[in-house]
């Protein structure tokens, strides 16, 4: 199909074409019921088998063990920032977070509405440039969670290794990076993604749940905003949102085939690598944002020399077919957001896009 955009965006991000003909394929008549799915009870068996479905997949994708809940929630991430500290924040406890940068800065704020907050760590005085190293977290004893954000979209950092947190239960923002790599999900308590990126269209919020987090929460807390509420009703309380978690399991189907995790890993370093690459062969034409070691292989963020000459990128690109080259309005710059659907010829097309720019600028 030559019309589709290089898409980079950063959210709601590029899907799997062949996932978007598949929803088009189905969209009227659902599997010969007469009717789109979206036109059905949540309550029905259709709907009830591609919730099913998607949950198996997540498990199976990610090994998430037995005794993990998976949910299917709305409100995006954001209103995870508010239920982590409702649910878990015990008295006499203190909520830790790992601060990394815009993401993480809003879930902090949040936190304090419920509560007390530590900082583990904070890479504010590098301006939010890199991921703390292990050795600098210092977690307070009395801490009810450690949070973490995976993937900083915004700044393009990303953590490449997960800190060992002892019997705090570790929890993470996931939902920049959810699904480009494996994981050992037994490091975590809990795990929280918007769909939005690397998942879905938005409008559905997956949470991880290790079962013995689930309990009553201390304070009062609305049903809605319970995780007890979504995990003994396996997430259908109340109506979700069906379309959203239709193309979400579309989606994990597309991984699958891919041949899983380990698989778009590799996709998505080599897509990385390109971009990097580019960048500092550029002999400080491109200047890459994120400290090396810290590097996000889902947002690319890079600066030129001035920002008029990032304007006339981002206005050349987009003459060109690119989509959602400028970066975040808080921090200015470019950014490249190369999520698992993003194809590899979307970002070779860039790097050649890059080059030819610097031949006609630099
Ligand atoms: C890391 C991260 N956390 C949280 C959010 C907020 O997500 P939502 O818009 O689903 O509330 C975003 C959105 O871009 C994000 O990138």
């Amino acid at each position: 199909m030559s019309n589709r955009a290089y898409n980079f965006n950063a959210g709601p991000a590029a899907l799997p074409l062949e996932v978007l003909q598949k929803a088009q394929e189905q969209f009227i008549d659902y599997e010969g019921s007469g009717m789109s799915l979206m036109e059905m009870s949540h309550r029905g068996a259709i709907y009830e088998g591609v919730h099913k479905q998607a949950e198996q997949l997540l498990r199976e994708l990610l090994g998430i063990p037995d005794n993990y809940k998976v949910l299917f929630v709305q409100g995006g991430a954001s209103t995870q920032f508010a239920m982590v500290p409702m649910n878990l924040l015990q008295p006499g406890k203190v909520a830790s977070y790992v601060s990394t940068g815009s993401w993480a800065t809003k879930a902090i704020q949040e936190a304090k509405l419920f509560g007390e907050t530590a900082i583990a760590a904070s890479s504010e005085a590098d301006k939010f440039m890199r991921i703390p190293s292990a050795d600098e977290l210092n977690i307070a004893p009395d801490s009810a969670y450690l949070h973490l954000t995976s993937n900083e979209t915004i700044e393009g950092t990303q953590w490449a290794q997960y800190p060992d947190t002892g019997s705090v239960p570790l929890v993470a923002d996931m939902s920049s990076d959810i699904l480009c790599r494996p994981l050992n999900i037994s490091q975590f308590g809990l795990i929280y993604a918007g769909a939005q990126k690397n998942l879905g269209p938005s409008g559905v919020t997956i949470v991880i749940i290790r079962e013995d987090l689930i309990g009553t929460p201390s304070m009062p807390v609305p049903t809605m905003l319970r995780y007890s509420t979504h995990a003994k009703n396996d997430s259908l309380y109340n109506t979700p949102p069906t379309f959203a978690i239709y193309m979400t399991n579309l989606v994990l189907q597309w991984v699958k085939a891919q041949g899983g995790a380990a698989a778009v890993e590799k996709i998505n370093k080599e897509k990385a690598k390109l971009l990097y690459d580019a960048i500092d062969g550029s002999g400080g034409f491109y200047r890459g944002c994120a400290e090396k070691g810290s590097r996000s292989i889902m947002n690319v963020t890079f600066r030129l020399g001035s920002e008029e000459l990032e304007k006339l990128f981002v206005k050349e690109s987009e003459a060109q077919g690119f989509v959602g080259l400028k970066g975040h309005r808080s921090v200015g710059g470019l950014r490249a957001s190369i999520y698992n659907a993003v194809p590899l010829d979307s970002v070779k097309a860039l790097v050649d896009f890059m080059g030819d720019f610097q031949r006609r600028n630099g």
